[in-house]
């Protein structure tokens, strides 16, 4: 099943279920300073939870265009390297402003993974906080799933907020079971369930909040106005488990895209070799690039232009990785906005905006890439071992433009570490 497919059937399926279906709202949450992008469904409906607007509808569905590459949700540094991080993804959700609470959530989430999707039941796995019997019991009760299967949780894993205040609660993840064949179906305990997690033997599918409070600025929980229901499910993953591949980056959300990167670049796709990670990255980053700049971020030195310009260097620091010396993002751009454009209008409406703005930035920094990696080289050569210093970091930012958390990944693949605070130090003396 192609990702579009999924996409529309998750969202079908919740209409008939009696829900507004609504658009993806902006990655530049509307008049919200506690947050840098929308990193969640759930953002767009923060005030509706809140009691503070009235959207003419208690229940609602979206496939959500998120960013996490900065603040409380940030994947930048593991994108490539793993199977399943992403500074952009979509999140399929559906929403609850007072009306169904655990029981029906738990209820859709069952059928429309099992019967809607297919997946076998003895593939699934839930977890949930450790003092909600409730939903423990539901689980059992609705959807048959066995006491041994059901992990109760701490707050790490099982109580959900968006940002550090704002709406939040305890929440139920389902966990999909990836276990080697022969493995895969035997009972765990919830040490091993856990472990085999961190390994990618369990993967989480879907986060189910029941929304109950609000945290304000020191930390306490006021009950929301109503118990309410936010949930999140990532289509990457979920493509991932449809289309039965062990990586995010294996779905048809990606391959077209990588398989641009590939004809631009020349260079053969390996999934596991230096030059896959650069082209999974790459792959990314053009996602990134092109919803942030349709959604009016620019690149520039500071907030969201900053964490945009980080990216769209990162990018640039890997087409040179794989060999390039001229624009490539760019081409790797207009892959995203053909591949996506259908779902996502707004990158068909700006495909000119999007495409000049990536291609100036990435002429900028490759005027100054030579010089700085060569410079890094005699800075941190390979094969050794010590320490950046700051004014290294400050120079390499200052005459090169190498965001200081570039640098900083380059010296760690290189085992060195890099000093903390000369950076600040050299930046506040420059100012
Ligand atoms: N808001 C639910 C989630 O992001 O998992």
């Amino acid at each position: 099943m192609r990702a579009d497919e999924i996409r529309s059937r998750f969202l079908d399926y919740f209409a008939r279920q009696g829900h507004a279906v609504r658009p993806s709202s902006s990655l530049v949450p509307a008049d919200d300073p506690t947050l840098l992008f929308t990193n969640a469904g759930m953002v767009q409906f923060k005030k509706v939870f809140l009691g503070m607007e009235d959207p003419g509808f208690r229940r609602a569905a979206t496939s959500q265009k998120c960013v996490r590459a900065g603040g409380k949700h940030n994947h930048l540094e593991q994108v490539g390297v793993t199977a399943r991080h992403h500074t952009f993804f979509e999140m399929l959700g559906n929403f609850s402003f007072g009306d169904y609470f655990k029981r029906d959530a738990i209820r859709f989430a069952w059928e429309l993974l099992t019967e809607e999707f297919g997946i076998p039941r003895e593939r699934l796995w839930v977890t949930v906080h450790y003092t909600d019997d409730e939903a423990d019991q539901l689980w059992r009760e609705i959807a048959g799933v066995k006491p041994e299967r059901i992990f109760r949780l701490g707050d790490k894993d099982n109580f959900w907020q968006m940002a550090d205040t704002g709406p939040c609660g305890p929440c139920s993840e389902i966990h999909f079971d990836l276990r080697p064949e022969g493995r895969r179906g035997t009972e765990v305990g919830q040490e091993e369930f856990e472990e085999a997690g961190e390994r990618g033997g369990f993967l989480e599918i879907w986060n189910l909040v029941f929304m109950q409070y609000d945290r304000d600025a020191d930390g306490n929980l006021t009950p929301l106005p109503a118990p309410s229901i936010d949930t999140g499910m990532g289509l990457e993953r979920l493509a991932s488990v449809l289309q039965g591949v062990p990586s995010n980056y294996l779905t048809d959300l990606f391959t077209d895209i990588i398989a641009a990167a590939v004809e631009t670049v020349g260079v053969p796709y390996e999934y596991d070799s230096p030059q896959g990670v650069s082209y999974r990255v790459l792959a990314d980053h053009a996602r990134a690039t092109a919803f942030l700049l349709a959604d009016g971020v620019f690149p520039s030195n500071e907030g969201r232009g900053y964490v945009l310009r980080r990216i769209l260097r990162r990018a640039v620091r890997h087409a040179y990785l794989l060999g390039r010396r001229e624009p490539t993002l760019v081409l790797v751009v207009e892959s995203v906005i053909d591949r996506m454009g259908t779902a996502y209008p707004e990158l068909l409406g700006r495909r000119e905006y999007i495409d000049r703005n990536t291609r100036a930035e990435e002429e900028r920094f490759l005027a100054t890439v030579d010089g700085g990696m060569r410079r890094f080289d005699e800075i941190a050569p390979e094969g050794g071992s010590g320490t950046v210093a700051g004014r290294d970091v400050f120079r390499l930012y200052d005459t090169f433009g190498f965001p200081p958390d570039l640098t900083e990944l380059m010296a760690g693949e290189r085992g060195y570490a890099v000093e903390g605070e000369g950076f600040e130090t050299e930046l506040g003396g420059a100012r």
